[in-house]
């Protein structure tokens, strides 16, 4: 099996973590309260009654029908049970590049063969000849907004020529709340659509691992008959109907953030020597390809600070290029300055 296992960094000391698209806010205070209550009765196995009851939130939320929701444990465990439910070895799995890393690792690890397609520079729009790649596959995954770049990379033309085909498209809406382009209202109409979704990101519970997927029941029911029966625990339950109950939370946080994102693209489009690309999600992606310096000595100075951001592995079409989350108003001050710091010290504005 030719995989690379995926390793979280651990992280001593008091580092300002900005390189996991985590939300910095806290969770809504129904997120605690109903944590609480649920950890008095953490020796039950979560009941089923629990997990039709997060589906039926969760639809309500989606704006759709309960039987073409399936909560999972965090968006990752949807990944992992469509790559399950429809890859055998030698099958071909086409995704573009740069993207999510794990639609690679879990296809892999079923022994597909994985084909990445450039995103074309500047902009890292998907180019015209994806149709015609992606007529070869058994599965296409696109993550929209795409992490890392950022930027809204399909349409819904461009989705529905994708599902015209026989193969199985996953949209990957993990950013949905920082874009609100969704297309799952699309699952009524075909069934090889399957579009997922987190609350990791909007809703501040990362760590708690929550995510669904929407598609039509009959899709889902392929997805159900490959998953473990308890990998949501009853507390993480508990926690994603208190985040749910309080959506107006969430959406203040959202706001927030994309205030400040946009704010902090601006910023650092105007130190010379590095290009922010625009985005619609939690981050910002930028190259300092043009301060002649490569993006993990850029990363290591900036550690060395105490802020931890993401080196993007190069690649010709991508180069140099460094992800940072948005986090609250003094966590992207403390990040500008450090920043614009280490630009002055490398010679730049
Ligand atoms: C595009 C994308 N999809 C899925 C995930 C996984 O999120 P979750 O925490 O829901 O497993 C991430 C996490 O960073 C992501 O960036």
């Amino acid at each position: 099996m030719e995989s690379i296992p995926y390793r979280a960094e651990d992280v001593r000391g008091n580092l300002l973590r900005l390189d996991l698209n985590e939300n910095s806010y806290p969770p809504s205070p129904k997120v605690l309260e109903r944590i609480a209550e649920a950890a008095r009765s953490c020796n039950w196995y979560p009941r089923p009654s629990m997990m039709r009851q997060l589906a039926e939130r969760l639809a309500e939320y989606a704006g759709c029908n309960a039987d073409y929701v399936l909560p999972t444990c965090g968006s990752d465990e949807a990944i992992e049970l469509v790559c399950k439910a429809f890859l055998e070895r030698g099958d071909r799995v086409v995704t573009v590049s740069p993207t999510f890393a794990m639609y690679r690792f879990y296809s892999r690890v079923q022994g597909a063969e994985v084909m990445e397609v450039p995103l074309e520079p500047p902009n890292y729009d998907i180019g015209d000849g994806f149709l015609e790649k992606a007529s070869e596959a058994k599965v296409v995954f696109l993550c929209n907004p795409n992490n890392p770049t950022g930027n809204l990379i399909v349409d819904e033309r461009l989705v529905r020529e994708l599902l015209d085909g026989e193969r199985l498209v996953v949209v990957d809406e993990a950013y949905y709340e920082f874009s609100e382009v969704s297309f799952s209202k699309l699952v009524e109409d075909y069934s090889n659509l399957v579009v997922l979704r987190s609350l990791s990101k909007s809703f501040s519970i990362a760590g708690l691992r929550v995510g669904y997927c929407i598609a039509c029941p009959e899709t889902l029911e392929m997805l159900f008959n490959v998953k473990p029966p308890f990998t949501i625990t009853s507390v993480s339950i508990a926690a994603a109907l208190g985040a749910l109950e309080d959506v107006e939370h969430m959406k203040r946080n959202v706001e927030r953030i994309t205030y400040w994102r946009d704010r902090l693209i601006s910023e650092i489009n105007s130190l010379d020597g590095l290009r922010c690309l625009p985005s619609k999600s939690i981050f910002a992606c930028f190259t300092c390809r043009d301060l002649k310096i490569a993006n993990v000595e850029l990363v290591e100075r900036l550690k060395r600070r105490g802020i931890l951001v993401k080196a993007l592995p190069r690649k010709p079409w991508f180069e140099d290029f460094v992800r940072v989350t948005v986090a609250r108003e003094e966590e992207n001050l403390r990040f500008l300055e450090v920043l614009r710091s280490v630009i002055e010290e490398l010679g730049g504005s």
